[in-house]
């Protein structure tokens, strides 16, 4: 009785374990298992993008790969055991996407003692020789983007008072979206107040905006949100504290939401980063890693990305800026989105208004 009690509290356990973790394709007894390691879950695009997409581009191009899947829900530690276990299991490759930059050095370095290779995935591993490639956009320039628009969107107003809502600053990539933002604001706006939002929460940049809001008496005429979910926070923060109309607001991802919202004037732009290049590509190195084959050089054409101990070879695409008018030949163009994800009841009229069908 207790023996069964015990044994059935294992097995209890042992689903809870793997329920962080999930293997696809292959079977358990692959030789050519990828791992596929995803820094959170509060922003959309990586369950409903990244890794679906990534999942069948590897399927499709090898069909005895295995994948090891996992999602560190913005933990550092989290992801480092996550790695580990990967490793353990037999991982040929990995695909990280870093919660902590710094911190992920440790995890390409145990890599190299396995000699598994490891792909920098939209976020860089920093200061770590042991990274094989990284594949991104040009992140500074998505931070110039956003700034460019929202001086657009401001037309000259003497003053305007702008709040700066930026993303994780463990993120390599929201150091450069900020960096980016600022060399097209400064000067020519006055930043009223400035966080860094640990985890890209977008419950923590909802109390940040809330707090702004309160110490500037509701006085803000643009707001920088370094991604959708941020901008989605900043929002409702703004609706709440009864702001009106709703100054202009920022945002990253081309998430369906963010695009909703754009269609309805309730946020002015955000900045499509066409995942599906960058999940397939990163499958395609991976594969070709897994197999060892040569990566073809017109994969990076001599591209490299400093990450202070190595020059990374390097795939950077190109970031859009979307607004109102520009919605159908971007995102519905490449059918990111489809005019029936896009166009529910409630926006529908809006819809019809941006000529989306
Ligand atoms: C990604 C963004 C994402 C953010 C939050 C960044 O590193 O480039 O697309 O919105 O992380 O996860």
């Amino acid at each position: 009785m207790k023996v069964t009690r015990i044994l059935s509290s294992l097995v209890v356990v042992a689903l809870a374990i793997t329920a962080c973790a999930s293997t696809t394709g292959g079977g358990g007894t692959s030789t050519k298992k990828i791992a596929l390691l995803l820094p959170e879950t509060k922003t959309a695009r990586y369950e409903s993008k990244d890794r679906p997409l990534f999942e069948a581009k590897v399927k499709a191009l090898c069909s005895d790969c295995q994948i090891i899947y996992s999602n560190a829900n913005q933990d550092a530690p989290t992801q480092q055991s996550q790695a580990e276990a990967a490793l353990t299991n037999g991982a040929k490759v990995l695909v990280l996407d870093p919660v902590d930059g710094a911190a992920a050095a440790a995890i390409a370095n145990k890599a190299k003692q396995s000699n598994v290779p490891v792909i920098s995935y939209d976020r860089l591993i920093l200061n770590s020789p042991n990274v094989n490639y990284y594949i991104s956009f040009d992140n500074a320039g998505v931070g110039k983007l956003q700034g460019t628009a929202l001086l657009t969107a401001l037309n000259g107003k003497a003053n305007a008072s702008v709040v700066m809502i930026n993303g994780d600053p463990a993120d390599n990539n929201a150091k450069l979206f900020k960096a980016g933002a600022h060399s097209v604001l400064d000067g020519k706006v006055t930043i009223a107040k400035e966080y860094d939002t640990p985890g890209w929460g977008p419950d923590k940049a909802q109390d940040e905006m809330t707090q702004a809001l309160t110490a500037l008496g509701n006085k803000v005429d643009g707001v920088y949100a370094a991604n959708d979910g941020t901008g989605g926070g900043a929002i409702a923060a703004m609706k709440t504290a009864g702001v009106k109309p709703l100054p202009p607001v920022t945002g990253q991802d081309a998430e369906l939401a963010a695009i909703q919202r754009i269609l309805i004037g309730e946020q002015y732009m955000t900045v499509y980063k066409a995942i599906v290049p960058e999940a397939e590509g990163a499958a395609q190195l991976a594969v070709d890693l897994v197999n060892g084959t040569a990566v073809p050089s017109s994969m990076t054409a001599g591209a490299v990305t400093n990450n202070t101990s190595k020059d990374v070879p390097s795939v950077l695409l190109k970031p859009v800026a979307v607004m109102k008018d520009n919605v159908k030949t971007t995102v519905v163009a490449d059918k990111f989105w489809t005019a029936a994800d896009i166009c529910t009841a409630q926006y529908a009229a809006a819809c019809t208004a941006a000529g989306i069908s």
